[in-house]
């Protein structure tokens, strides 16, 4: 393509952008314009619902696990399964405004977000919980972001699935095969290959419910322990392999001698999962 096409190609598009702004803004009077005549939607929906964080109640792991492991069956995976768990409870215990959350706000998470393979949606599901219940828009206070990341981190390095919900399951003791990453798509295919499973097998399906009841049992205890004044994030300590790339990429400040390549780096992902380390000679 020259950079001829690829000018037109941005003008034309941006005619696009231009004509869709004209339609939002044309819906957006519209609304005003009904609105004006009744109570305004916006007014309402504050006064029903607090800002964050959302009260936490002391809630009961397993049976929140039990839950996931049977709502990633009858909810449609493990996005809803592990949001859910969390959610029923805390309508019952907690009522409103959980209450006013929709049950299959997190349907689309399944299969790593639409079956793209992404983020993990038992992780995606008990983040959203996480997120509303100790979020506090102060600067200074990233717990939100802190437990969410030591989540994650917990993940890759479990031998899924567990036997915790093997009284549930018809397929007890199954092989068990380390995550590796938060990502869906590692999780599970380093899995179905050591397993001998395919995506759609029974084995699978298992396995996934039972990671959604770890995950949701996990998060349970993390945010029993926090509000009660006893969680300690645990310390970032990634194998040595890793440390060391995170020493000169970045962006962990205290670990970093080095600003290697301006930070362009993100992240607590296992780097030798995707890169090769460039500072051994045999990988190169
Ligand atoms: C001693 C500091 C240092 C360490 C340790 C280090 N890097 Fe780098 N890295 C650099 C520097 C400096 C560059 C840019 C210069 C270059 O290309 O060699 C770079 C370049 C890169 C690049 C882009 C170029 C390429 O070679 O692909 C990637 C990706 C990368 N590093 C990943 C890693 C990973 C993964 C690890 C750990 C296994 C790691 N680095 C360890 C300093 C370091
Ligand atoms: C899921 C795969 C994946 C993981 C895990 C991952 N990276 Fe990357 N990383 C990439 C891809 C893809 C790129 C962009 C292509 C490239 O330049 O290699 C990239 C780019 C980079 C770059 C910039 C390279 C450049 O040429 O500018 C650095 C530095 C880097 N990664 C370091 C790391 C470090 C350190 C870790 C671990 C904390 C890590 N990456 C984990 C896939 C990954």
């Amino acid at each position: 393509m020259n950079e001829g096409d690829d000018r037109s190609g941005l003008s034309s598009r941006r005619t696009v952008l231009k004509e869709s702004a004209a339609l939002l803004l044309g819906g957006a009077t519209g609304a005003t314009a009904v609105t004006a005549l009744g109570a305004s939607p916006a007014a309402s929906a504050s006064a029903d619902v607090p800002p964050l964080p959302w009260k936490w109640v002391r809630l009961d792991p397993l049976e929140a696990g039990r839950r996931a492991y049977r709502f990633y069956r009858t909810k449609g995976g493990c996005g809803t399964a592990s949001y859910l768990s969390l959610l029923s409870l805390l309508k019952e215990k907690a009522g409103h405004p959980w209450t006013t959350l929709p049950d299959m706000m997190m349907a689309h998470a399944a299969a790593g977000f639409g079956g793209h393979g992404t983020l993990c949606g038992a992780l995606a599901g008990a983040s959203t919980i996480i997120n509303l219940a100790t979020y506090t828009g102060k600067s200074d206070e990233q717990q939100n972001n802190q437990i969410i990341d030591r989540l994650f981190w917990w993940y890759a390095e479990q031998d899924f699935p567990t036997e915790r919900f093997d009284d549930l399951s018809p397929l007890k003791k199954q092989v068990k095969v380390r995550a590796m990453s938060p990502l869906c798509h590692t999780s599970v295919s380093k899995w179905t290959v050591a397993a001998g499973a395919t995506i759609k097998s029974d084995a699978k399906i298992e396995r996934c419910s039972k990671v959604a009841g770890e995950v949701a049992y996990t998060v349970t205890l993390a945010l029993n322990e926090f509000f009660d004044g006893k969680w300690k994030p645990p310390v970032w300590k990634p194998d040595k392999e890793v440390w060391h790339c995170v020493g000169c990429h970045g962006p962990d400040a205290a670990l970093a001698p080095q600003k290697a390549m301006n930070w362009n780096q993100q992240g607590h992902m296992d780097c030798l999962m995707c890169h090769a380390d460039h500072t051994k000679a045999a990988a190169r």
